[in-house]
Protein backbone atom coordinates (compact mmCIF):
# COMPACT_ATOMS: atom_id res chain seq x y z
CA UNK A 1 0.00 0.00 0.00
CA UNK A 2 1.49 3.22 -0.73
CA UNK A 3 2.28 5.72 2.31
CA UNK A 4 -0.07 8.07 3.16
CA UNK A 5 -3.05 5.85 1.69
CA UNK A 6 -5.07 3.45 3.68
CA UNK A 7 -7.56 0.46 3.18
CA UNK A 8 -11.21 1.17 3.58
CA UNK A 9 -13.63 -1.73 4.48
CA UNK A 10 -14.74 -2.34 1.00
CA UNK A 11 -11.14 -2.97 0.08
CA UNK A 12 -10.47 0.41 -1.67
CA UNK A 13 -7.12 2.74 -1.49
CA UNK A 14 -8.77 5.99 0.06
CA UNK A 15 -6.38 8.79 0.91
CA UNK A 16 -5.14 8.92 4.34
CA UNK A 17 -5.91 12.40 5.48
CA UNK A 18 -5.73 12.42 9.00
CA UNK A 19 -2.81 14.56 10.02
CA UNK A 20 0.23 13.47 12.36
CA UNK A 21 0.38 16.10 15.74
CA UNK A 22 2.53 16.09 17.90
CA UNK A 23 1.51 17.29 21.11
CA UNK A 24 4.23 18.63 23.86
CA UNK A 25 3.57 19.10 27.34
CA UNK A 26 5.24 21.47 29.72
CA UNK A 27 6.20 21.14 33.56
CA UNK A 28 3.14 22.79 34.92
CA UNK A 29 -0.41 22.38 36.75
CA UNK A 30 -2.06 23.06 33.75
CA UNK A 31 -0.78 19.92 32.27
CA UNK A 32 -4.01 18.40 32.86
CA UNK A 33 -5.82 20.34 30.22
CA UNK A 34 -3.56 18.94 27.80
CA UNK A 35 -5.45 15.34 28.09
CA UNK A 36 -8.71 17.19 26.81
CA UNK A 37 -6.70 18.86 24.10
CA UNK A 38 -5.33 15.07 23.27
CA UNK A 39 -8.48 13.89 23.09
CA UNK A 40 -10.13 16.80 20.88
CA UNK A 41 -7.11 15.55 18.51
CA UNK A 42 -7.23 11.92 18.37
CA UNK A 43 -11.31 12.01 18.20
CA UNK A 44 -11.01 14.26 15.42
CA UNK A 45 -9.32 11.39 13.82
CA UNK A 46 -5.77 12.59 14.07
CA UNK A 47 -2.60 10.09 14.86
CA UNK A 48 -1.40 12.16 17.66
CA UNK A 49 1.87 11.68 19.62
CA UNK A 50 2.46 12.91 22.96
CA UNK A 51 5.51 14.51 24.21
CA UNK A 52 5.95 15.86 28.10
CA UNK A 53 8.96 16.56 29.24
CA UNK A 54 10.31 14.64 32.40
CA UNK A 55 8.88 17.67 34.93
CA UNK A 56 5.22 17.13 32.76
CA UNK A 57 5.07 13.27 34.40
CA UNK A 58 5.17 14.95 37.93
CA UNK A 59 2.21 16.14 37.34
CA UNK A 60 0.06 14.20 34.57
CA UNK A 61 1.35 10.04 34.30
CA UNK A 62 3.24 8.63 31.32
CA UNK A 63 0.12 6.07 31.51
CA UNK A 64 -2.92 8.60 30.88
CA UNK A 65 -0.90 10.22 27.85
CA UNK A 66 -0.72 6.69 26.48
CA UNK A 67 -3.73 5.76 26.66
CA UNK A 68 -5.20 9.03 25.44
CA UNK A 69 -3.04 8.88 22.39
CA UNK A 70 -2.77 4.97 21.50
CA UNK A 71 1.21 5.59 21.38
CA UNK A 72 4.18 5.07 23.95
CA UNK A 73 5.32 8.03 25.47
CA UNK A 74 9.14 8.88 26.11
CA UNK A 75 10.77 12.22 26.91
CA UNK A 76 14.30 11.95 26.42
CA UNK A 77 16.45 10.69 23.12
CA UNK A 78 17.89 7.33 23.92
CA UNK A 79 14.42 5.51 24.09
CA UNK A 80 14.03 3.36 21.09
CA UNK A 81 16.93 4.77 19.95
CA UNK A 82 16.79 2.41 16.43
CA UNK A 83 13.76 4.50 15.43
CA UNK A 84 15.71 7.77 15.91
CA UNK A 85 12.14 9.56 17.64
CA UNK A 86 14.38 12.52 18.48
CA UNK A 87 14.57 13.51 14.64
CA UNK A 88 11.54 11.83 13.22
CA UNK A 89 9.14 12.95 15.29
CA UNK A 90 9.24 16.65 14.28
CA UNK A 91 9.97 15.94 10.39
CA UNK A 92 7.34 13.84 10.22
CA UNK A 93 5.16 16.04 11.76
CA UNK A 94 1.63 18.38 10.11
CA UNK A 95 1.24 20.30 13.39
CA UNK A 96 3.09 20.38 16.89
CA UNK A 97 1.49 21.92 19.65
CA UNK A 98 2.91 22.42 22.91
CA UNK A 99 0.54 22.64 25.79
CA UNK A 100 1.15 24.28 28.53
CA UNK A 101 4.67 25.94 27.54
CA UNK A 102 6.16 27.08 30.55
CA UNK A 103 8.48 30.42 30.33
CA UNK A 104 11.52 27.67 30.91
CA UNK A 105 9.92 25.62 27.77
CA UNK A 106 9.62 29.00 26.14
CA UNK A 107 13.48 30.18 26.89
CA UNK A 108 14.78 26.27 25.80
CA UNK A 109 12.75 26.47 22.28
CA UNK A 110 14.43 30.08 21.80
CA UNK A 111 17.75 29.14 22.88
CA UNK A 112 17.88 26.36 20.35
CA UNK A 113 18.23 23.51 23.29
CA UNK A 114 18.10 19.72 22.27
CA UNK A 115 18.55 17.95 25.61
CA UNK A 116 15.59 15.73 25.60
CA UNK A 117 13.08 14.65 23.19
CA UNK A 118 10.51 18.01 22.94
CA UNK A 119 12.63 20.18 22.79
CA UNK A 120 14.75 18.00 19.69
CA UNK A 121 11.62 17.83 17.72
CA UNK A 122 10.91 21.38 18.02
CA UNK A 123 14.21 21.67 16.40
CA UNK A 124 13.89 19.62 13.81
CA UNK A 125 9.86 20.49 12.37
CA UNK A 126 9.15 22.20 9.98
CA UNK A 127 5.85 22.14 10.18
CA UNK A 128 3.20 24.87 11.78
CA UNK A 129 4.25 24.82 15.53
CA UNK A 130 2.07 26.22 18.39
CA UNK A 131 2.73 27.14 21.90
CA UNK A 132 0.00 28.11 24.08
CA UNK A 133 2.03 29.52 27.46
CA UNK A 134 0.74 28.99 30.99
CA UNK A 135 2.26 30.36 33.34
CA UNK A 136 1.97 33.27 36.65
CA UNK A 137 1.49 36.97 35.78
CA UNK A 138 4.71 38.11 36.98
CA UNK A 139 6.56 35.00 34.53
CA UNK A 140 4.33 36.10 32.04
CA UNK A 141 5.41 39.89 31.87
CA UNK A 142 8.89 39.30 32.72
CA UNK A 143 11.12 41.25 30.02
CA UNK A 144 12.85 37.90 29.79
CA UNK A 145 9.86 36.01 28.93
CA UNK A 146 8.32 38.74 26.69
CA UNK A 147 11.81 38.75 24.82
CA UNK A 148 11.24 34.93 24.37
CA UNK A 149 7.94 35.36 22.97
CA UNK A 150 8.97 37.94 20.85
CA UNK A 151 11.70 35.98 19.04
CA UNK A 152 9.77 33.01 18.68
CA UNK A 153 6.93 34.57 16.90
CA UNK A 154 9.71 36.66 14.58
CA UNK A 155 10.39 32.89 13.74
CA UNK A 156 7.34 32.21 12.40
CA UNK A 157 5.86 30.09 15.69
CA UNK A 158 2.24 30.97 16.95
CA UNK A 159 2.65 32.04 20.71
CA UNK A 160 -1.09 31.95 21.98
CA UNK A 161 -1.97 34.46 23.74
CA UNK A 162 -3.15 33.12 27.33
CA UNK A 163 -6.09 33.96 28.81
CA UNK A 164 -6.89 35.82 32.10
CA UNK A 165 -8.30 34.56 35.12
CA UNK A 166 -7.82 32.66 38.61
CA UNK A 167 -4.39 30.92 38.31
CA UNK A 168 -2.97 27.94 40.52
CA UNK A 169 -3.11 30.18 44.07
CA UNK A 170 -5.71 32.86 44.67
CA UNK A 171 -3.99 35.11 42.40
CA UNK A 172 -5.70 35.97 38.97
CA UNK A 173 -4.40 37.59 35.73
CA UNK A 174 -2.55 37.14 32.71
CA UNK A 175 -1.02 33.22 32.26
CA UNK A 176 -4.03 31.33 32.25
CA UNK A 177 -3.76 28.40 29.87
CA UNK A 178 -6.88 29.08 27.12
CA UNK A 179 -9.31 26.41 27.25
CA UNK A 180 -8.39 23.08 25.24
CA UNK A 181 -10.97 23.37 22.81
CA UNK A 182 -9.85 26.80 22.13
CA UNK A 183 -6.72 25.61 21.73
CA UNK A 184 -7.52 22.86 19.65
CA UNK A 185 -9.20 25.23 17.16
CA UNK A 186 -6.53 27.64 16.77
CA UNK A 187 -4.06 24.32 15.86
CA UNK A 188 -6.69 23.30 13.78
CA UNK A 189 -7.10 26.32 11.55
CA UNK A 190 -3.43 26.32 10.96
CA UNK A 191 -3.98 22.94 9.55
CA UNK A 192 -6.26 24.12 7.11
CA UNK A 193 -4.28 27.61 6.71
CA UNK A 194 -0.67 27.47 8.21
CA UNK A 195 -0.47 31.54 7.69
CA UNK A 196 -3.90 32.31 9.36
CA UNK A 197 -2.44 33.84 12.33
CA UNK A 198 -0.35 36.81 11.40
CA UNK A 199 0.92 38.96 13.98
CA UNK A 200 -0.48 41.92 11.85
CA UNK A 201 -3.19 43.56 14.10
CA UNK A 202 -0.93 44.56 17.09
CA UNK A 203 -1.46 48.26 18.49
CA UNK A 204 -5.09 47.63 17.02
CA UNK A 205 -8.39 48.12 19.15
CA UNK A 206 -10.93 46.04 17.34
CA UNK A 207 -14.72 46.32 18.61
CA UNK A 208 -16.87 42.81 17.53
CA UNK A 209 -20.94 42.27 18.43
CA UNK A 210 -21.72 38.60 18.57
CA UNK A 211 -24.70 36.50 19.19
CA UNK A 212 -28.38 37.32 19.37
CA UNK A 213 -30.57 40.03 20.95
CA UNK A 214 -33.78 39.15 23.09
CA UNK A 215 -36.28 41.44 23.34
CA UNK A 216 -39.05 40.37 26.48
CA UNK A 217 -42.52 40.44 26.24
CA UNK A 218 -42.44 39.59 29.94
CA UNK A 219 -40.06 37.87 32.45
CA UNK A 220 -40.15 34.70 30.68
CA UNK A 221 -40.84 35.25 27.05
CA UNK A 222 -38.90 37.13 24.35
CA UNK A 223 -38.64 37.41 20.95
CA UNK A 224 -35.19 36.36 19.71
CA UNK A 225 -33.18 34.18 17.11
CA UNK A 226 -31.19 31.36 16.35
CA UNK A 227 -27.66 32.81 16.05
CA UNK A 228 -24.99 30.90 17.91
CA UNK A 229 -22.40 33.50 18.17
CA UNK A 230 -19.72 31.18 16.60
CA UNK A 231 -18.78 33.56 13.89
CA UNK A 232 -18.53 36.45 15.67
CA UNK A 233 -16.86 34.71 18.95
CA UNK A 234 -14.34 33.56 15.74
CA UNK A 235 -13.66 36.61 14.88
CA UNK A 236 -13.26 38.41 18.20
CA UNK A 237 -10.30 34.89 19.30
CA UNK A 238 -8.87 35.09 16.09
CA UNK A 239 -8.28 38.96 16.10
CA UNK A 240 -6.76 39.37 19.87
CA UNK A 241 -4.60 36.24 18.26
CA UNK A 242 -3.28 38.39 15.76
CA UNK A 243 -2.39 41.08 18.11
CA UNK A 244 -5.17 43.34 18.50
CA UNK A 245 -6.86 44.63 21.79
CA UNK A 246 -10.53 43.40 21.65
CA UNK A 247 -13.75 44.14 22.95
CA UNK A 248 -16.18 41.59 22.08
CA UNK A 249 -19.79 42.70 22.72
CA UNK A 250 -21.70 39.73 23.34
CA UNK A 251 -25.87 39.13 22.93
CA UNK A 252 -27.10 35.33 23.69
CA UNK A 253 -25.05 32.52 22.10
CA UNK A 254 -25.03 28.60 21.89
CA UNK A 255 -23.46 28.69 25.32
CA UNK A 256 -19.95 29.83 24.28
CA UNK A 257 -16.76 30.06 26.43
CA UNK A 258 -15.69 33.51 26.51
CA UNK A 259 -12.30 33.74 24.41
CA UNK A 260 -9.02 33.79 25.72
CA UNK A 261 -7.20 37.80 26.13
CA UNK A 262 -10.69 39.40 25.38
CA UNK A 263 -12.64 41.69 27.30
CA UNK A 264 -16.18 40.30 27.05
CA UNK A 265 -19.35 42.56 27.79
CA UNK A 266 -22.35 40.61 27.81
CA UNK A 267 -25.49 42.60 26.35
CA UNK A 268 -29.33 41.27 26.53
CA UNK A 269 -31.23 43.57 24.14
CA UNK A 270 -30.50 45.70 20.90
CA UNK A 271 -30.85 48.84 23.17
CA UNK A 272 -28.40 47.48 25.30
CA UNK A 273 -26.26 46.36 22.79
CA UNK A 274 -26.13 49.82 21.09
CA UNK A 275 -25.56 51.51 24.33
CA UNK A 276 -22.31 48.90 24.78
CA UNK A 277 -21.52 49.38 21.05
CA UNK A 278 -21.51 53.30 21.00
CA UNK A 279 -19.62 53.34 24.46
CA UNK A 280 -16.63 51.67 22.66
CA UNK A 281 -16.75 52.66 18.78
CA UNK A 282 -15.10 55.92 19.00
CA UNK A 283 -12.07 54.34 20.69
CA UNK A 284 -11.85 51.60 18.08
CA UNK A 285 -9.81 51.12 14.66
CA UNK A 286 -12.83 48.44 13.88
CA UNK A 287 -16.12 48.16 14.21
CA UNK A 288 -17.20 44.32 13.33
CA UNK A 289 -21.24 43.79 13.76
CA UNK A 290 -21.74 40.27 13.54
CA UNK A 291 -24.64 39.85 16.08
CA UNK A 292 -27.93 39.29 14.97
CA UNK A 293 -29.49 42.43 15.78
CA UNK A 294 -33.78 41.88 16.87
CA UNK A 295 -34.88 44.21 14.35
CA UNK A 296 -37.91 44.40 16.69
CA UNK A 297 -39.03 44.52 20.34
CA UNK A 298 -42.63 44.38 21.56
CA UNK A 299 -43.94 47.89 22.10
CA UNK A 300 -44.86 46.73 25.65
CA UNK A 301 -42.40 44.33 28.25
CA UNK A 302 -44.12 43.84 31.27
CA UNK A 303 -43.23 42.29 34.28
CA UNK A 304 -45.38 39.82 35.14
CA UNK A 305 -45.98 36.86 33.56
CA UNK A 306 -48.72 37.29 30.97
CA UNK A 307 -51.61 34.95 31.68
CA UNK A 308 -53.30 32.39 28.86
CA UNK A 309 -56.47 33.92 29.82
CA UNK A 310 -59.92 32.84 28.13
CA UNK A 311 -60.12 34.21 25.18
CA UNK A 312 -57.86 34.63 21.99
CA UNK A 313 -54.82 36.58 22.95
CA UNK A 314 -54.12 39.62 22.23
CA UNK A 315 -51.72 40.74 19.17
CA UNK A 316 -48.61 41.69 20.26
CA UNK A 317 -47.38 45.12 18.59
CA UNK A 318 -43.69 45.55 17.83
CA UNK A 319 -41.46 48.66 17.86
CA UNK A 320 -38.43 49.04 15.08
CA UNK A 321 -35.30 48.49 17.18
CA UNK A 322 -32.24 51.01 16.60
CA UNK A 323 -29.80 49.92 13.81
CA UNK A 324 -26.51 49.86 15.38
CA UNK A 325 -24.32 49.49 12.62
CA UNK A 326 -26.22 52.81 10.86
CA UNK A 327 -25.68 54.30 14.17
CA UNK A 328 -21.45 53.71 13.94
CA UNK A 329 -21.64 54.69 10.38
CA UNK A 330 -23.78 58.02 11.14
CA UNK A 331 -21.38 58.92 13.44
CA UNK A 332 -18.22 58.66 11.79
CA UNK A 333 -20.04 60.94 9.12
CA UNK A 334 -21.00 63.14 11.93
CA UNK A 335 -17.43 63.77 12.88
CA UNK A 336 -18.00 62.02 16.77
CA UNK A 337 -15.82 59.15 15.58
CA UNK A 338 -12.62 58.92 13.80
CA UNK A 339 -13.23 58.53 10.32
CA UNK A 340 -10.63 56.24 10.13
CA UNK A 341 -12.83 53.81 11.87
CA UNK A 342 -12.79 50.73 9.78
CA UNK A 343 -16.80 49.61 9.82
CA UNK A 344 -17.93 46.05 8.74
CA UNK A 345 -21.62 44.46 8.57
CA UNK A 346 -22.87 41.61 7.96
CA UNK A 347 -25.93 40.26 6.17
CA UNK A 348 -27.42 36.75 5.98
CA UNK A 349 -29.74 36.76 3.20
CA UNK A 350 -31.81 34.01 1.30
CA UNK A 351 -32.73 35.49 -1.88
CA UNK A 352 -36.33 35.47 -3.31
CA UNK A 353 -38.42 35.96 -6.32
CA UNK A 354 -37.24 39.51 -6.44
CA UNK A 355 -33.24 39.32 -6.45
CA UNK A 356 -30.63 36.87 -5.47
CA UNK A 357 -28.14 36.92 -2.37
CA UNK A 358 -25.70 39.11 -4.10
CA UNK A 359 -28.19 41.81 -5.77
CA UNK A 360 -29.61 42.55 -2.03
CA UNK A 361 -26.47 41.89 -0.32
CA UNK A 362 -24.88 45.02 -2.96
CA UNK A 363 -28.11 46.70 -2.00
CA UNK A 364 -27.46 46.34 1.74
CA UNK A 365 -23.44 47.46 1.59
CA UNK A 366 -25.22 50.79 -0.26
CA UNK A 367 -27.90 50.93 2.24
CA UNK A 368 -25.40 50.22 5.32
CA UNK A 369 -22.69 52.52 4.52
CA UNK A 370 -20.29 50.37 5.76
CA UNK A 371 -16.96 49.46 4.33
CA UNK A 372 -17.00 46.08 4.17
CA UNK A 373 -20.18 43.36 4.24
CA UNK A 374 -19.97 39.21 5.19
CA UNK A 375 -22.34 38.19 3.43
CA UNK A 376 -23.93 34.43 4.22
CA UNK A 377 -26.62 32.58 2.04
CA UNK A 378 -28.95 31.08 4.90
CA UNK A 379 -31.38 28.17 5.04
CA UNK A 380 -31.46 25.11 3.97
CA UNK A 381 -28.77 24.38 7.25
CA UNK A 382 -26.28 27.20 6.28
CA UNK A 383 -24.54 29.60 8.91
CA UNK A 384 -26.79 29.13 11.84
CA UNK A 385 -25.70 26.84 14.48
CA UNK A 386 -23.57 25.13 12.00
CA UNK A 387 -19.45 24.84 12.63
CA UNK A 388 -18.82 25.68 8.61
CA UNK A 389 -19.78 28.21 6.62
CA UNK A 390 -19.19 30.05 3.72
CA UNK A 391 -19.82 33.71 1.30
CA UNK A 392 -18.79 36.83 -0.32
CA UNK A 393 -17.24 39.37 1.01
CA UNK A 394 -17.73 43.03 -0.57
CA UNK A 395 -16.09 45.80 -0.30
CA UNK A 396 -17.64 49.61 -0.76
CA UNK A 397 -15.19 49.96 -3.66
CA UNK A 398 -17.18 47.80 -5.63
CA UNK A 399 -14.43 44.48 -5.19
CA UNK A 400 -16.29 41.14 -4.33
CA UNK A 401 -14.17 37.88 -3.35
CA UNK A 402 -15.89 34.50 -2.37
CA UNK A 403 -15.38 33.30 0.57
CA UNK A 404 -14.50 29.72 0.49
CA UNK A 405 -16.43 26.85 2.57
CA UNK A 406 -14.51 26.33 5.37
CA UNK A 407 -14.67 26.70 9.17
CA UNK A 408 -15.68 29.66 10.85
CA UNK A 409 -12.46 29.76 12.15
CA UNK A 410 -11.30 29.84 8.61
CA UNK A 411 -14.08 32.35 7.82
CA UNK A 412 -12.91 35.02 10.12
CA UNK A 413 -9.25 34.59 9.11
CA UNK A 414 -10.29 35.05 5.75
CA UNK A 415 -12.28 38.56 7.14
CA UNK A 416 -9.47 39.61 9.11
CA UNK A 417 -7.24 39.84 6.24
CA UNK A 418 -9.52 41.62 4.23
CA UNK A 419 -9.52 44.45 7.60
CA UNK A 420 -6.04 44.32 8.27
CA UNK A 421 -6.17 45.33 4.01
CA UNK A 422 -7.79 48.14 4.14
CA UNK A 423 -6.73 49.54 8.00
CA UNK A 424 -4.98 53.21 7.68
CA UNK A 425 -1.99 52.35 7.54
CA UNK A 426 -1.05 55.30 10.07
CA UNK A 427 -2.38 53.30 12.41
CA UNK A 428 -1.36 50.92 14.96
CA UNK A 429 2.22 49.94 15.89
N1 LIG B 1 -27.74 45.42 12.44
C1 LIG B 1 -27.66 46.39 13.41
N2 LIG B 1 -28.78 46.80 14.06
C2 LIG B 1 -29.99 46.30 13.74
C3 LIG B 1 -30.09 45.31 12.73
C4 LIG B 1 -28.95 44.89 12.10
O1 LIG B 1 -26.54 46.85 13.69
N3 LIG B 1 -31.05 46.72 14.38
C5 LIG B 1 -26.51 45.00 11.74
C6 LIG B 1 -26.16 43.54 11.86
O2 LIG B 1 -25.33 43.30 12.98
C7 LIG B 1 -25.45 43.26 10.56
C8 LIG B 1 -26.12 44.20 9.58
O3 LIG B 1 -26.73 45.21 10.36
O4 LIG B 1 -24.09 43.61 10.61
C9 LIG B 1 -27.13 43.58 8.68
O5 LIG B 1 -28.11 42.93 9.45
P1 LIG B 1 -29.45 42.39 8.74
O6 LIG B 1 -30.35 41.87 9.80
O7 LIG B 1 -29.05 41.50 7.62
O8 LIG B 1 -29.97 43.74 8.13
P2 LIG B 1 -31.28 44.54 8.26
O9 LIG B 1 -30.93 45.99 8.17
O10 LIG B 1 -32.05 44.11 9.43
O11 LIG B 1 -31.99 44.17 6.90
P3 LIG B 1 -33.12 43.09 6.55
O12 LIG B 1 -34.24 43.90 6.05
O13 LIG B 1 -32.49 42.25 5.48
O14 LIG B 1 -33.43 42.33 7.80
Amino acid sequence: MPDGASRSAIGADVPDTRKRIVVGVGGGIAAYKSCALIRDFTEAGHKVRVVPTESALEFVGRATFEALSGNPVQTGVFTDVPQVPHVRLGQEADLVVVAPATADLLARAVMGRADDLLTATLLTARCPVVFAPAMHTEMWEHPATVANVATLRARGVTVVEPASGRLTGKDTGAGRLPEPEEIAGLATLLLERPDALPRDLEGRRVLVSAGGTREPLDPVRFLGNRSSGKQGYAIARLAAQRGAEVILVSGYTAGLDEPAAVETVHVRTAEDMKVAVDKEAGRCDVVVMAAAVADFRPSTSVTSKIKKGAGEPDAIALTKNPDILAGVVQARRDGEIPASTLVVGFAAETGDADGDVLTYARAKLRRKGCDLLVVNAVGEGKAFEVDHNDGWLLSADGSESALEHGSKALMASRVLDAVSAALDPAGGE
